[in-house]
């Protein structure tokens, strides 16, 4: 099972086992990590899942999660709506950055 290791904005780290299949948002809330609040569950319509993450193991962003993403602060480059990264299992040792900004 992929380990996908997050950074808090409190500056705690944590490192989660998430089954494949699910998002790095199901394995934050399921551990009860401050920072990814997923106001809607994960059916990307609220942005409160904004994480920083390197590009390159999950798919690319959906017009749907790009225009989204326009809504949320702080956004960089890297930015991504953890609801929508599945985790696979080429996914093992990423790790996220959850900015403070998710409505906290
Ligand atoms: S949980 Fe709402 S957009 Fe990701």
């Amino acid at each position: 099972m992929p380990t996908v290791t997050y950074e808090l904005p409190d500056g705690s780290v944590h490192e989660v086992d998430v089954p494949c299949g699910q998002s790095v948002m199901d394995g934050s809330v399921r551990n009860n990590l401050a920072g990814i609040v997923a106001e809607c569950g994960g059916s990307c319509s609220c942005a409160t899942c904004h994480v920083y993450v390197d590009a390159g193991l999950f798919d690319e962003v959906s017009d749907e999660e790009r225009e989204l993403l326009e809504f949320a602060e702080g956004v960089r480059p890297e930015s991504r709506l953890s609801c929508q990264l599945i985790v696979g299992e080429g996914c093992g040792g990423v790790r996220v950055r959850v900015p403070d900004t998710n409505g906290l």
